[in-house]
């Protein structure tokens, strides 16, 4: 195994990922940040400089830290805040395989640029003589307007969550420069290209690094045969579309079997989900460009409608099924729990989640507390091996995907109907060989049932993952395992973390 380094400096610059000039806010002067590429097995070390004029954090979306929690990166949960103009080092191995990303968790970060692709490669991947080559495709929605204007405005004025501007695919796409007002700067922008070798087979990791934007990821002309979902192998599933909800990734493979051209690689909104008061339709593209063909844009249109309609249907992927065989284990404890959304209020259970930065949980559970109050949506789960289900019902018209940190889950079942209290008798779960994923859809006004193992000591939350709703209050903390906790021996640069922390 090899142990990877890297010097992160968290800074603000000026950039134009869509030809639009606006503060972005980077790892490294980097828009996406830069990708991490490791192999399974390896150290990572990460030394994360803050030159923000506020706290920081680092999380890895779907990594598990069993036995050194304190590498979540999670603030007021995991860690406290890494405080301005200092540093701070996540160091751990990494005995994951597959497609994952990384972003700033500290409310708001997020929106404005921090994130990257961080990519587990597996020597024993199933599919390893399937495909010659890969890409990273990092998908997101952009806003025009700085996060901080932007939340200021959700909490103070609008109350609505701002829609985005734009989407991108790795940081980049056009923008029609019409459609703002005059004089502001603006040169179009440009959409990333990928450049297909005729008759190659590419493996292609798609990451939602959305704020709120659930996308449709195809290729015009091309077939996708989805192989990965969230780290898990899955038997080749053929789609033309490919759903992702914010937090969601998959690898396809996609052959060059099509004439030499350039086509779209389009990444669609779902306007169905949340878009309030949209005005302008936006489009996300990417050129996928066959080496050989002359060096412009498809022909065909840059928008297309007419597709995104025919793509609802398989928002549900309730086919896919995982490669390897795991025994499913028989559940211990079914938690109901309820979430709702109204204005700038997210609650879990009816409770509103506000932060204390002053501590992290992790650092006082460390330190042998066991209560919380109320509005920290604590949950703690004390025995080792517990098999539990969680059924979540969505109280709100809107969908909301969940993340899990921590943890995988075995998705029983999804649901787009209004849960009444008790499980509906024609209600069909998989109970015999469900898909494992970090991040599901919770569908408008429906529920789900997912199940994991109490394994991994730590807090984890347990959070919607747009995040406009995670900083109104969506999130709940899972306190996993104390007295194991209390045992664990963090570095001592953890602990003092929190002697600096904002008050
Ligand atoms: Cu992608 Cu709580 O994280
Ligand atoms: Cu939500």
């Amino acid at each position: 195994p090899k142990t990877h380094e890297y010097n992160f400096n968290v800074t603000i610059i000026y950039g134009a990922p869509d030809g639009v000039s606006r503060q972005i806010w980077t790892i490294n002067e980097q828009f996406p940040a830069p990708t991490i590429e490791i192999t399974k097995g390896d150290r990572v070390i990460m030394n994360v400089y803050n030159n923000l004029n506020e706290t920081t954090t680092v999380h890895v979306h779907g990594l598990f830290h069993q036995g050194d929690p304190w590498n979540d990166g999670s603030v007021a949960t995991s860690q406290c805040g890494i405080p301005p103009k200092s540093t701070f080092t996540y160091n751990f191995t990494v005995n994951q395989v597959g497609t994952y990303y990384y972003h700033a968790h500290f409310p708001g970060q997020y929106i404005d640029g921090i994130y990257g692709a961080f990519i587990i490669h597996d020597p024993e991947d199933p599919y390893l003589d399937e495909y010659d080559e890969e890409y990273i495709v990092v998908l997101s929605d952009w806003f025009h307007t700085e996060g901080k204007i932007l939340t200021k405005m959700y909490f103070e004025l609008h109350f609505v969550e701002p829609n985005p501007n734009n989407g991108l695919i790795n940081g980049k796409n056009k923008y029609d420069c019409t459609q703002l007002y005059p004089d502001t700067p603006c040169n179009g922008g440009e959409c990333s290209k990928f450049t297909f070798v005729p008759g190659k087979r590419y493996r292609l990791r798609i990451i939602n690094a959305s704020t709120m934007a659930p996308f449709f990821f195809s290729i015009d002309n091309h077939i996708l045969d989805v192989i990965e979902v969230e780290g898990g192998y899955i038997e080749k599933y053929t789609l033309t579309t490919v759903p992702l909800n914010i937090g969601q990734r998959y690898s396809v493979i996609v052959k060059a079997d099509q004439e030499i051209s350039n086509y779209w690689m389009r990444s669609a909104f779902d306007y169905t989900a949340y878009f309030r008061n949209q005005t302008t339709k936006v489009y996300n593209n990417a050129i996928v460009h066959y080496e050989g063909a002359d060096e412009k844009e498809p022909t065909t249109q840059f928008w297309n409608d007419s597709i995104t309609s025919e793509w609802k249907d398989l928002d549900q992927l309730v086919n896919l099924k995982p490669y390897y065989y795991e025994e499913l284990p028989s559940s211990d404890l079914t938690m109901l729990l309820s979430t709702d959304f109204n204005m700038t209020e997210g609650y879990m259970n009816g409770s509103m989640y506000v932060p204390d930065y002053n501590g992290s949980t992790l650092n006082k559970v460390y330190q042998g507390v066991r209560e919380f109050d109320a509005d920290q949506n604590v949950y703690t789960f004390t025995q080792p091996g517990q098999v539990i289900d969680i059924l979540l019902y969505n109280l709100n018209n809107k969908e909301h995907p969940f993340h899990m940190h921590g943890h995988k889950f075995w998705v029983l079942g999804s649901f787009n109907t209004n849960f009444t209290g008790v499980i509906p008798s024609n209600a069909t779960f998989n109970l015999v060989n469900p898909i494992k994923r970090d991040s599901v859809t919770l569908e408008a006004c429906g529920w789900f049932v997912i199940r994991f193992v109490i394994d991994n000591p730590g807090v984890w939350t347990f959070h919607c993952h747009i995040e406009w709703h995670a900083i109104s209050g969506m999130v709940m903390q899972m306190v996993e395992l104390p007295d194991s906790i209390t045992k664990l021996d963090p570095p001592q640069d953890w602990i003092n973390l929190c002697d600096y922390s904002m008050n």
